[in-house]
């Protein structure tokens, strides 16, 4: 598998055009656009596509490109039976990183916290109908993931459906954790899907700074307001700072 892999500079080291590094980079405060201008591609270790449109959708708008890691398919699964979303980031992203000596990559996890449920799906969102949730593999599908969330707060005032999103990203080189960031995302749960975008829970969060649940959001603005949009953010300031000017 691992010889399979294309040598990293194959698809690294690739900055965006200027026009759109010159008009879009303004926009992350607080990062030195110095920096911004030498970003090279980011390598995301998800074979999830909402994922991944989520991610695009977050870069787009500061001019970096997202690449998922190539033949990521292919790679051996990562159980993901960590107790925390931190230690399910970090095992991902080490162990993706792995295969793509001396780049860095990154991985997140994420999931959705209720608050009348004491926390659940939690580390379990992605599994959260399926037969063994605790065991780290075998996902559920996102309608039955949500039908039972929808079960489980068939009693519960719509006061009390509050909770939030929560998303964290490991960045990782060579097998060892570089830097882990968290970002938030707080609304509540309706009774009944709204639109059509997005993924997961999507269709039953609703965003109250925006009127609308995220799946009624296109990906970037999306982003502006999601727990992977926040999280994402974060990492930029950190990568711009620390690795890429480092590095340059
Ligand atoms: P994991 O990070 O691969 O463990 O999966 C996280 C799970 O949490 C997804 O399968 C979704 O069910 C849920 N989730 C995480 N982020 C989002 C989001 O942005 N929208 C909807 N559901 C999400």
């Amino acid at each position: 598998m691992v010889e399979e892999t294309k040598p990293v500079a194959e698809y690294s080291g690739v900055t965006p055009p200027e026009s759109s590094r010159q008009s879009k980079v303004g926009h992350l405060v607080g990062l030195p656009v110095a920096c911004l201008r030498t970003m090279k591609r980011i390598l995301i270790a998800t074979t999830n596509p909402g994922k991944l449109r989520d991610f695009r959708g977050a870069a787009e708008s500061f001019g970096v490109e997202i690449a998922s890691l190539p033949n990521l398919a292919g790679l051996p699964e990562v159980a993901e039976d960590g107790p925390t979303f931190e230690a399910n980031a970090r095992k991902k992203a080490e162990a993706y990183s792995r295969y793509v000596p001396g780049e860095m990559v990154i991985a997140d996890d994420s999931g959705l916290e209720v608050d009348a449920l004491g926390g659940a799906p939690g580390v379990h969102s992605a599994r959260y109908a399926a037969e063994a949730p605790l065991s780290g593999s075998g996902n559920a599908t996102d309608e039955a993931n949500n039908a039972r969330l929808l079960r489980e707060l068939k009693d519960v005032s719509p006061l009390r459906r509050t909770g939030r999103f929560v998303c964290l990203i490991a960045a990782a080189r060579g097998g060892r954790t570089l830097h882990v960031v968290r970002g938030e995302a707080e609304g509540t749960i309706l009774d009944a899907p709204r639109g059509q975008l997005g993924f997961g829970y999507d269709p039953l969060f609703y965003c109250p700074s925006m009127g609308k649940t995220f799946a009624e959001l296109p990906p970037e603005e999306k982003a502006r307001y999601s727990h992977r949009g926040a999280a994402f953010r974060k990492f930029l300031v950190w990568y711009s700072r620390e690795a890429d000017c480092d590095h340059a």
